[in-house]
């Protein structure tokens, strides 16, 4: 089964795709997911892909599998029922901020294969929160209404000041909860200048109290989960968890990508977040150390691209996790190759 599903993937698409230029290539098979499920048999054979269930209860969501597609895949929330279909877990889409952007100058993605990794300085492109809140209420109306749970993850727009980073993260939150299943609160980019200051005490006591008294008002308070960098102190960390509890937060996502391009140097580096394989064990770390300090439930992110780095996270202590960088190099075969693995 492996050698067929993956097969096709990785000796006939992925060298299609890989033609091309990153950015392109994702617009490309974004396109194609968005109208699979809309198309007769496309479904059929999206689901053709799809793991044994897993089902699990995390922070009240019922999830019928552990492993998520990581944001920033599916920044718009496009093409959520093929994700569906192809048996991921749940979706986090976005990175979306309060005014649409276009994000950096172009290119902005680039591959390292040998080390199945990527570069990106994105920057956030994104629709903007009101036109992907539209979205997302035009899905959850109509057939294709996803049943899996939908994370939406905020950042800061770039023209906001960091001073006035909450309010930006407000505005978001009070247009995409009503269509998110949980929030995550992105301090973590290192695409966007000074983003990963919020991270630092009062910046971040400051966000986390906005945001976590808004929820509070609501009838139903949504999960609220903290994406974090790969690259702080352990001190740093522990003063997150604390945040984190003190706030009553949902959960923590560990990790986005790194500044350690150690692993790519002399292979014409470029500034932005690596991903994939070389940031696999730095981000197990810090899922390792964030278990030792909280119970608070943690989704594993970093390098995730077979069973043994899946299983890796999980016994590091955290009870989901998510993929992006390895589902480019392996290919939608990648969810039931972890899945039969998992213990
Ligand atoms: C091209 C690209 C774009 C990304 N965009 C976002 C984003 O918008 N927001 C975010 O929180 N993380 C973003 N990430 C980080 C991923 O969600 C994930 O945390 C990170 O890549 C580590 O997982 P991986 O090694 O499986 O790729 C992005 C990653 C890549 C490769």
């Amino acid at each position: 089964m492996k050698s067929l599903t993956s097969g096709w993937y990785e000796h006939l698409v992925r060298p299609l795709l890989f033609r091309m230029d990153p950015e392109a290539a994702h617009h490309f098979a974004l396109r194609l997911l968005h109208a699979a499920p809309s198309i007769a048999g496309g479904r059929a054979l999206l689901r053709s892909f799809a793991p044994a269930p897993r089902p699990l209860t995390i922070f009240g969501l019922n999830f019928p599998n552990p492993i998520g597609l990581a944001a920033g895949f599916d920044k718009n929330g496009v093409a959520i029922p093929a994700w569906e279909a192809l048996g991921f877990g749940f979706v986090e889409i976005g990175t979306v901020t309060a005014q649409p952007q276009p994000g950096n100058p172009r290119p902005r993605i680039f591959r390292y294969p040998k080390q199945e990794a990527l570069i990106n300085r994105l920057g956030f492109n994104n629709d903007g929160a009101d036109a992907v809140a539209q979205r997302l209420r035009k899905l959850r109306q109509g057939p294709l209404r996803p049943s899996i749970p939908i994370g939406v993850n905020l950042g800061k727009s770039k023209v906001t000041p960091l001073e006035e980073a909450a309010a930006d993260y407000l505005y978001s939150f009070r247009q995409l909860h009503p269509v998110a299943d949980y929030i995550v609160l992105n301090v973590s980019s290192p695409n966007t200048p000074g983003l990963r200051t919020l991270q630092e005490h009062d910046a971040l006591i400051a966000l986390l109290r906005v945001i976590t008294d808004e929820n509070a008002r609501l009838p139903a308070a949504r999960p609220i989960l903290l994406k974090i960098a790969p690259d702080l102190s352990d001190e740093a960390l522990a003063e997150i968890v604390a945040a984190g509890e003190e706030f009553g937060l949902a959960g923590l996502i560990a990790t986005n990508t790194t500044l350690d391009h150690s692993a790519v140097a002399g292979e014409g580096d470029q500034s932005g977040g690596l991903s994939g394989d070389p940031l696999r064990q730095r981000s197990t770390d810090v899922v390792r150390f964030l278990r030792s300090r909280t119970h608070l439930p943690i989704i594993g992110a970093g390098g995730i691209g077979d069973q043994e780095s899946a299983q890796e996270k999980l016994q590091a202590g955290a009870q989901l996790i998510q993929v992006y960088t390895a589902y480019i190099y392996r290919g939608p075969s990648l969810l039931r190759e972890i899945i039969a693995g998992a213990s």
